[in-house]
């Protein structure tokens, strides 16, 4: 992708002494024209698979529209109740319009709802069965609210930039794992009749530059373009979208950021070809906010709906109908796509009226409707609880027992300061947005990410109400770095955070103020316990090896039950059975190009560029490919049992299988082909240890020509002690092919796969091969 001449010729002006060198610096969008490849016409939904029925709705709707109503259906309005944006109402139709709200861990900008685990625990959980209830029960809730689409979950970014901001929205750089769990969670709030809209489509990796912006001088320097070859967006990128679609996700945000110098918008690539056309996607394109940069061009190139509204469409699309710039068809299309959603989801019936639970300000009067429920307390809890993982315990030093002194300490420990309907948008001011860390406990990170709980329950609560029952003592200090310690105390808990909003990578994968509180209470403590409410990677060289530092958690962020969730694993009355959803590395420098975003620099000062010339090589197969030891491997996570496995097996359907799939109708989600089970995997896992527990067993695949191993599997089973259990694993013909540009097909090739099973990325005792 980087122009070698362009470089060159930077280089020699510098060496020239030349540094204005303006004539090489690029100013012109025209340079990179023809670096996405342009794939027109815009597909015309089809209505296949089950949308046949919401088609026929829907283009008995738009036909009685006129065309100003067609134009005002594309785009936002504001809203006066609150949502984050607003279709307006066709009245004389029936139509009561849209409300739509952010955002993945709950509702935002409304109370009386719940803050539920972040994207980042449900994929620390592992749990497709747990994922699938936690969107359920959040469904109610933006049902209840009048919500009739969330702006989530978040498959995007994946997590390709260590510090990424916007990374703990999303469930895990491995892209089955993700697309396992937005899957599910499509299929839990959809089951409510709320639309779900993925974001952000597509490699929307860093916050950095997303936006366009002015340097000082007043130039315009365009959003940051991801640039990547065609096997490693299907390969990685649009893996888990392409879930999502299966699993009749409605709606599709596209991104802020340009993708080969083309903006995620606009880009006919990307929404006409990869999205509609390949994945046979039915429902509608809608822009992140904002996120419009063309007009008619945007239209043409797959664009169906603009938010919050546009100023480039309006009539201006009924006069490029007339002057030939854009199809009849096209806007006919994207109104049906829109209401094909409506009707998909059964909103036309019984479904509240748009936003009547949400507050438009302060001081209008809104329906107070409370959305939470009794019955969502146990999924809320234990979503919370599977999202720890516990990855230091030295010699058994959880789960506690029955410790008469604990000792609490660390900033992270205590409720933040003030809570209400806008703190949570942000949470912290704007002056902190690119802290390390926060004050007050983090359980959920800032931006449009993040919503206002029902309650706070605080680390330092519920360790409060487990002393009240237990009869013990609690002694505390949340502010100094370097506290006192009781030599009597029986456990010192130490809380650290590490922050991360929308709008700002991060700047550091650890912070000194927070290891300096870690280091001393260990040094005066022989029984430390670090606990870490982590909005992304959380690096810990400077005091992992500590002899006092007994064990660590990643707690990541739970929501509103994040206090009593640890308390629960602390004492051993749930056993922690989360595992990480990416690698910790030994230190920062590990994560090599992939640590920090891309700025915009040399010749492409005003079109910063980032080159994913990694490809696939991202976390895990990064560190294998490079022979890198982690700190912490992708898919580890430690219990309070032991778990031994045996008695790989693997079966074949067919011995025979072509090398591509079988052409086939395109339904959402692709060529249907492509999720056939071409062979099982199982394995024997038995609990060798004293207690309960849940595994996740893990299947890694060694494709030819490929990364050394990638995850194709993986089964989260409760285990009795001293009992077995047969996990078994499909693979699919997806799982085990490989994106062939030429083709444009998934080939399967012929030759030798490796397959491990085991506890982690990196310990693995089951190794078979299979031979294609
Ligand atoms: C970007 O360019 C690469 C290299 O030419 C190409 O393989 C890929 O399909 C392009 N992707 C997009 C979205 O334009
Ligand atoms: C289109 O929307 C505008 C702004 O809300 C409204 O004034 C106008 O009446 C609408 N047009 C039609 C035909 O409904
Ligand atoms: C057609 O109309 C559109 C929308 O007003 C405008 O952007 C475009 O330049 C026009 N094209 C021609 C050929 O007149
Ligand atoms: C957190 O609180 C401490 C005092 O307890 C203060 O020194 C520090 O500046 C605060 N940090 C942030 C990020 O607000
Ligand atoms: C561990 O804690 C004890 C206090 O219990 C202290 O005496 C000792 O020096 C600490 N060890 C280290 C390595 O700091």
């Amino acid at each position: 992708m980087v122009k070698s001449w362009g470089t060159a010729s930077l280089l020699l002006g510098l060496a020239l002494g030349n540094f204005a060198v303006a004539e090489d610096v690029i100013t012109s969008d025209s340079y990179f024209y023809g670096e996405s490849p342009a794939v027109y016409p815009a597909p015309v939904g089809s209505g296949a698979g089950d949308w046949a029925a919401a088609y026929v709705k829907a283009r008995a709707f738009v036909a009685k529209l006129s065309d100003d109503e067609k134009v005002n259906l594309t785009a936002g309005v504001s809203s006066k109740t609150g949502c984050s944006g607003s279709i307006q109402a066709i009245e004389r139709l029936g139509f009561p319009g849209m409300c739509v709200s952010d955002a993945g861990n709950g509702l935002r900008g409304t109370d009386y709802v719940n803050s539920w685990a972040s994207g980042i625990s449900v994929g620390a959980s592992w749990n497709p069965d747990l994922a699938n209830d936690r969107a359920t029960y959040m469904g109610k809730e933006y049902r209840k609210k009048g919500v009739n689409m969330i702006l989530g979950p978040v498959v995007g970014p994946l997590g390709r930039v260590a510090l990424g901001g916007r990374n703990w929205e999303g469930f895990s750089t491995d892209p089955y794992l993700s697309g396992i769990l937005i899957g599910e969670s499509v299929k839990g709030l959809q089951s409510q009749n709320v639309a779900t809209s993925l974001k952000h489509f597509i490699a929307n990796e860093q916050e950095t530059n997303r936006n366009p912006t002015t340097d000082s001088d007043g130039n315009a320097i365009q959003s940051v373009s991801s640039n990547m070859d065609d096997q490693t967006i299907h390969e990685l990128y649009l893996w888990p979208f392409q879930d999502a679609v299966l699993a009749g996700a409605a709606c599709v945000m596209c991104s802020y950021n340009r993708l080969n110098n083309s903006y995620a918008c606009q880009n006919s690539k990307t929404l006409n070809g990869l999205l509609k056309t390949e994945l046979g996607f039915q429902g509608y394109v809608v822009t992140d906010w904002g996120a419009q940069h063309g007009g008619i061009a945007s239209a043409n190139a797959g664009l169906d709906v603009v938010m919050p509204s546009s100023s480039l469409w309006n009539s201006n699309l009924i006069t490029a109908i007339a002057n030939g710039t854009m199809k009849a068809s096209r806007l006919d299309d994207m109104i049906t796509r829109l209401m094909a959603t409506w009707y998909y989801l059964d909103q036309d019936s019984a479904f509240p009226s748009p936003g009547i639970g949400m507050p438009s300000s302060a001081s209008a009067a809104h329906q107070a409707v409370i959305a939470t429920s009794q019955e969502a307390k146990p999924v809320l809890l234990q979503s919370a609880i599977e999202g720890h993982v516990l990855v230091k315990n030295t010699n058994h030093a959880l789960p506690l027992k029955s410790p008469k002194l604990i000792s609490v300490f660390g900033y992270d420990a205590y409720l933040p300061m003030t809570m209400d309907l806008s703190s949570s948008f942000g949470f912290g001011s704007a002056a902190t947005r690119s802290a390390l860390y926060q004050n007050g406990t983090q359980y959920v990170g800032g931006g449009s990410g993040a919503n206002s709980p029902a309650y706070v329950d605080a680390p330092i609560s519920a360790i409060q109400s487990r002393a009240y029952e237990d009869g013990s003592s609690v002694l505390w200090d949340f502010t100094s770095e370097s506290p006192s310690v009781d030599y009597t105390s029986d456990v010192c808990l130490v809380f650290i955070n590490s922050y991360a909003t929308e709008g700002y990578d991060r700047a550091g994968l650890d912070d000194t103020y927070s290891d300096t509180i870690v280091n001393n209470v260990a040094d005066n403590c022989a029984n430390t316990i670090v606990v870490i409410h982590n909005a992304g990677i959380r690096t810990v060289e400077s005091w992992v090896d500590h002899a006092n530092v007994t064990g660590i958690i990643y707690a990541h962020l739970p929501g509103q039950d994040t206090g009593r969730a640890l308390v629960e694993i602390l004492y051993g009355d749930s056993n922690p059975s989360g595992r990480l959803p990416y690698t910790v590395a030994k230190t920062e420098s590990d994560y090599g190009a992939l640590l920090e975003p891309a700025e915009p620099a040399g010749i492409y000062e005003y079109f910063p560029q980032s080159d994913f010339s990694e490809g696939v090589y991202i976390d895990y197969r990064a560190f294998d490919k490079k022979g890198i030891e982690p700190q912490y491997a992708f898919g580890f996570g430690l219990s309070y049992t032991t778990f031994d496995y045996s008695k790989i097996q693997v079966s074949k359907k067919s011995s025979s299988l072509s090398q591509y799939p079988a052409k086939a109708s395109i339904l959402p989600g692709g060529n249907p082909r492509l999720f056939d089970t071409l062979v099982t995997v199982s394995a024997t896992v038995k609990n060798t240890g004293k207690v309960d527990g849940q595994e996740v067993a893990q299947l890694y695949v060694g494709i030819p020509n490929g990364p050394i191993r990638q995850l194709r599997g993986f089964e989260k089973v409760l285990i009795k002690s001293g009992k077995s259990v047969t996990v078994s694993f499909s693979l699919t013909r997806r799982d085990l092919s490989t994106w062939d540009a030429t083709a444009q097909e998934w080939l399967l090739q012929r030759g030798t796969y490796k397959l491990y099973v085991g506890r982690s990325s990196r310990d693995l005792p089951l190794e078979t091969t299979l031979t294609i």
